[in-house]
């Protein structure tokens, strides 16, 4: 069970975790709280002793010869000899300009299967309470992380840089960082750099998450780590705005990974009485390698982070006006508060590539009566389907539907999804907004924009300023409506394009600069309030492909779609990068036409399949034009998902090989009780007649026998373990894949 010490006498604390530990204690007679250790676990009165052995010490700012072990400050306000990164910069009334504090409270709570510890520090000249908050859950090794300021003074205090957390890492001498990075069409890839001295610094300024960068790292000693085993320290802020990472090995030698909402064009205006609650920064440490720290992710991400809304209090949901009772959707069949992470995705279809905008209640028709013929179970119409959306240039904002395309609504054509046995899903884009819009004519002040200022349009359309309230009700209410009038079972959230311009005229000399968190906040307390409201439905986060892919949208949706590209071949690695952090189940994968419309590649159809198979599966194929061999393959192949689907949405993954460094790439999922193996397989093009040799599996237990589900054959575990086993077709094919399923038998 996770838990945390306090020992008084010392003024330290200890957070135990499954298996690891982090302490802290506190120095110069409260004035600091100086860290202590993070990584494998540690007896309770340790802490103690690390903090005697500094010596208090003041932290150094250069390095120098001295007996005594430095411990730098846990989180650190801006002043004195501070020249590293710091966690925290607020401006004050009378010119002030650093912070100086003392410890005043201590708070410890256990709600549900966590520990909380808040620690409170109060500068006593202007009543700035920064409150340090962690959290430990039983069963899982992840720390959580966050802030909240609180203004208990009189004159307002302006906060211009407030990072989630600062995390020390152990002093080692030599550290590699693994990041994601990216681009649309070619998001989460493995990037990593050997750090040096100095600071580099990953962030997005573009109000979302963003391709380029993904705020997610793994920390390893020497570039030592391999996925099986080795020290990784690994991090992930959930926040879906403008971020910043900083990777700091300062001149004292000691490195820091510190960071949250990005401070670039950003303050935020406390006013007495005011609170700000920054978002959470989750952590890990283990000494069992990548994989090990992606397999920790993925359960506690499905057991506490996938629908489970605010844990920390950042956005209040927004409600109805004149209804607060959270009536629901005629959809509704009701979402349990604690299942959300628990529940297997079902088959989706996306009409999306098949259509684009020439979406229309006869086509849609045809393609959901094909899609549930090869067993789909939901059924999405994705863009086109309101109001004057015939292309990009034009309808965002008019949420009501095209009546020359659905000339009865949406209700006949959700009626035929239902009667074909399949849910219905819909593809909205709330935050946006066209010019040619009824809404843009009758609000052009609604979206950001600064004055004498070109408004930047992208992809022909602007963001609507959510950080007023007046639009972030509008949103709200747009929304909440269709599903009252709809049975929508399934919402794909997207946003197509990052900000500019951010400004907002009618608030200048009021703190315009705060939007950059505001719109967040404000996203996160809509996306609460609907599924509060309408408990049946379910979120897929969209933003040009997986823009938006991060801890804290994914408490508001059970899945992100990964990229726009869904060439199968290029998604191995966009998917082996989304899969660090996320786990399979969030990651919606679909099965397109061959050749690929943007790459042009041709790929098998099993290929496709299998590559798909991996995640949450859905087919956005024309299936039209697919012929009824493709269509009776497709069938097969779905069957084959639904029986390997729970392992693999909600059992371990192992990361066996990875192309193209080894000759394929393969996956193993592991159910948790062991008795079920599914290995997917896939690999290019053959080089020189050269072979692949036998897949190594893991994890297995070596005296156990374990069958072939197809074809009966039974191996022992030791002879998976160390022989490995003959991927079929792995000899033959270009471009070949493999699905093997294995059952323990003894
Ligand atoms: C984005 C999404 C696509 C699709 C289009 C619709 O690009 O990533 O999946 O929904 O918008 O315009």
């Amino acid at each position: 069970m996770a838990d945390i010490w306090h020992d008084q006498t010392a003024g330290t604390w200890l957070l135990q975790t499954r298996s690891t530990g982090y302490a802290f204690g506190l120095a110069d007679s409260g004035a600091a709280l100086r860290h202590l250790h993070w990584g494998p676990g540690l007896p309770a009165a340790a802490p103690a002793a690390l903090l005697a052995e500094a010596g208090g010490e003041p932290p150094r700012w250069e390095r120098y010869r001295s007996s005594a072990r430095e411990r730098p400050d846990e989180y650190v306000p801006w002043g004195g000899l501070r020249y590293d990164e710091p966690s925290l910069k607020a401006d004050y009334a009378d010119g002030t300009r650093s912070t100086e504090w003392r410890f005043t409270a201590q708070r410890l709570s256990r709600p549900g299967a966590s520990a909380t510890l808040e620690l409170d520090f109060t500068d006593p000249a202007y009543g700035l309470v920064t409150t340090l908050a962690y959290r430990v859950y039983d069963e899982f090794d992840v720390i959580e992380r966050w802030v909240v300021l609180r203004h208990g003074g009189d004159q307002p205090i302006v906060i211009r840089q407030a990072h989630s957390a600062n995390w020390w890492l152990p002093d080692r001498a030599c550290w590699r960082l693994r990041y994601l990075h990216g681009g649309w069409g070619a998001e989460t890839r493995l990037a990593q750099v050997t750090l040096g001295p100095g600071k580099l610094v990953l962030e997005s300024r573009r109000g979302t998450t963003s391709h380029q960068f993904n705020p997610w790292f793994t920390l390893d000693p020497g570039g030592r780590a391999t996925e099986e085993g080795g020290e990784v320290w690994a991090g992930a802020l959930a926040w879906s705005g403008s971020w910043k990472l900083v990777y700091e090995l300062t001149a004292a030698g000691h490195l820091h990974a510190c960071g949250g909402c990005n401070d670039f064009d950003w303050s935020h205006r406390l006013m007495p009485g005011d609170r700000l609650v920054l978002p959470s920064f989750a952590a890990l440490y283990t000494d069992a390698g990548f994989g090990a720290a992606s397999r920790e992710w993925h359960a506690w991400v499905r057991a506490h982070v996938i629908g489970r809304g605010d844990r920390t209090g950042l956005a209040e949901p927004r409600r109805r006006a004149a209804d607060a009772s959270g009536a629901r959707g005629p959809g509704s069949s009701g979402r349990g508060p604690d299942d959300d992470g628990q529940r297997l995705r079902p088959v989706l279809y996306n009409s999306w590539e098949a259509t684009s905008f020439a979406v229309s209640q006869g086509g849609q028709e045809r393609l959901a009566e094909r899609a549930s013929r090869i067993g789909v179970e939901r059924f999405v119409v994705d863009d086109g389907w309101f109001r004057g959306r015939d292309n990009d240039h034009a309808g965002l904002g008019d949420w009501t539907v095209d009546e020359s395309k659905f000339p009865l609504g949406l209700a006949p054509l959700i009626k035929r999804v239902n009667d074909l046995g399949m849910s219905f899903g819909l593809w909205v884009e709330p935050e946006m907004v066209n010019r040619d819009s009824d809404l843009y004519r009758a609000h052009p002040d609604w979206v950001y924009h600064f004055a004498h200022r070109t408004r930047t349009e992208h992809r022909n359309q602007l963001v609507l300023n959510l950080a007023r309230p007046d639009v972030a009700d509008w949103v709200f209410g747009q929304i909440d409506r269709l599903l009252a009038e709809n049975n929508i079972e399934f919402i794909k959230w997207d946003m197509n394009r990052p900000f500019s311009e951010p400004g907002w005229p009618a608030e200048a000399g009021r703190n315009p600069e705060r939007i950059w968190v505001e719109h967040v906040r404000s996203l996160y307390a809509i996306l609460d309030g609907l599924r509060a409201a309408h408990p049946g439905v379910e979120f897929e986060s969209c933003s040009g492909g997986g823009g938006r892919a991060d801890l804290g949208i994914l408490g508001r949706v059970e899945q992100i779609w990964t990229s726009d590209n869904t060439d199968a071949w290029d998604r191995i690695a966009i998917q082996e990068g989304f899969t660090q952090v996320f786990p399979p189940q969030v990651m919606m994968a679909w099965v397109t036409d061959s050749p690929n419309w943007w790459t042009g590649r041709r790929l098998p159809l099993r290929f496709r399949f299998h590559v798909a198979m991996a995640g949450a599966l859905g087919i956005g194929g024309d299936l039209s034009r697919w012929t009824e061999r493709e269509m009776t393959e497709a069938a097969e192949l779905v069957t084959a998902y639904k029986v390997i689907r729970p392992v693999v949405q909600q059992g371990r993954l192992y990361r066996l090989a990875s192309v193209p460094a080894d000759p394929y790439g393969a996956h193993e999922y592991l159910s948790d009780d062991g008795t079920q193996v599914v290995i997917l397989a896939w690999w290019g093009p053959s080089s020189c007649g050269g072979g692949r040799p036998p897949l190594r599996l893991a994890a297995l237990d070596p005296v156990a026998r374990y069958a072939d589900a197809d074809n009966g054959q039974q191996y022992w575990g030791a002879e998976l373990l160390h022989e490995g086993l003959t991927l079929p077709g792995v000899r033959q094919d270009d471009f070949g894949s493999a699905l093997v399923r294995l059952a323990r038998r003894s």
